[in-house]
């Protein structure tokens, strides 16, 4: 019957075989990055393994690996940076992710709406009031201050929740001229010979410069670092999805809370300093500087470029 109905299948009936098994093999041979890296995690079959408590193999040279080094290489503050892909890549499978925990109850105060009218334009209004200080007071700031600051930093979300950030907070005289030192020696090059006429030109209207004489004013340094990977509790790399963009907004609410304790900073992204000040601090290679913010009250006689901002119609879009 089969000659009859299917010809081809009788004719080549061990080559269709040898083609299934092998098929079936494959599939339960699979390379290693299938197993640990982020191409599984794009068909959840990584994630869905964990969850059976399957025991997974240590990171060899997998994606991750990969990912890192990339993200490595394009960081702002390391030599040669120029963006960064930051796990973008990384496709996670978040329901997942999320249904492994415990959940507990949350709840807010609500306001009524105008309550919530008067606290939105009241944070605004202290919001607005922030701006980028490049002249500091030596006054200093109580370490409590700091300990608060750091904290609500620590309450951004995060990629799968890995809170892939560090932040160093130097007081220490002679650590803080050294970090001038190494900034000031990068930043005259990058003014010298890296950045090109239009970013310098772009940054005129800013009063910026190679000499950074606040590192040394400011009564803190705020070094902070983002976490490429991290580590599990047996010693596997973790991967940090979306390190760039959580710790990024944790600046964000860092410097709010700063704003918000009458204290001022200046962001500012040590270009090609990362690795010495890294290494200065001793922090860990999985660690990347990521910005410098000098925390501190204003110089007596500081000023500001005259800035206006976008107004709300530029960039709001209601539909
Ligand atoms: C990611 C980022 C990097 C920055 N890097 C620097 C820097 O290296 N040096 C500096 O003086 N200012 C730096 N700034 C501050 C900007 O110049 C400043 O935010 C901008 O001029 C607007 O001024 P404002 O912060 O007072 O509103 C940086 C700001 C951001 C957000």
């Amino acid at each position: 019957m089969l000659d009859t109905y299917a010809p081809f299948v009788t004719a080549y009936w061990s080559q269709l075989l040898a083609v299934v098994v092998g098929f079936v093999v494959a599939s339960f041979v699979r390379p290693s990055r299938d197993r640990d890296g982020s191409d599984s995690s794009r068909t959840g079959k990584n994630t869905l393994r964990e969850n059976n408590n399957i025991a997974q193999p240590p990171l060899a040279n997998g994606d991750i690996d990969r990912l890192v080094d990339n993200q490595t290489k394009l960081e702002s503050c390391e030599p040669n940076d120029a963006g960064d892909t930051d796990g973008n890549d990384v496709d996670v499978d978040w329901e997942a992710l999320a249904s492994g925990g415990q959940h507990i109850p949350y709840s807010l105060p609500r306001y009524n709406d105008d309550e919530m009218t008067q606290r939105s334009i009241q944070f605004y209004r202290d919001m607005n009031q922030r701006r980028s200080v490049r002249l500091f007071s030596t006054d200093p700031v109580p370490a409590e201050v700091i300990d608060n600051l750091i904290r609500t930093a620590g309450t951004g979300p995060s990629g799968a929740h890995t809170e892939p950030w560090t932040f160093v907070a130097v007081k220490d005289v002679h650590l803080k001229e050294q970090i001038t030192e190494i900034i000031e020696a990068e930043e005259k090059i990058n003014y010298e010979k890296r950045m090109g006429q239009a970013w310098l030109d772009d940054l005129k209207s800013v009063g910026t410069s190679w000499r950074k004489p606040y590192l040394k004013t400011a009564p803190y340094l705020i070094v902070v670092f983002k976490q490429s990977y991290g580590f599990r509790a047996d010693g596997r790399r973790k991967t940090h999805y979306y390190h760039e963009t959580s710790a990024g907004i944790s600046v964000g609410l860092l410097l709010a809370a700063i704003q918000n304790a009458g204290l001022v900073t200046l962001t500012s992204t040590p270009m090609n300093a990362g690795p010495k000040l890294r290494s200065l601090l001793d922090r860990p290679i999985n660690e990347k500087v990521l910005l410098l913010l000098p925390v501190g009250f204003p110089a007596k006689d500081a000023t500001v470029p005259d800035f206006k901002r976008k107004p709300l119609e530029q960039i709001l879009i209601v539909k």
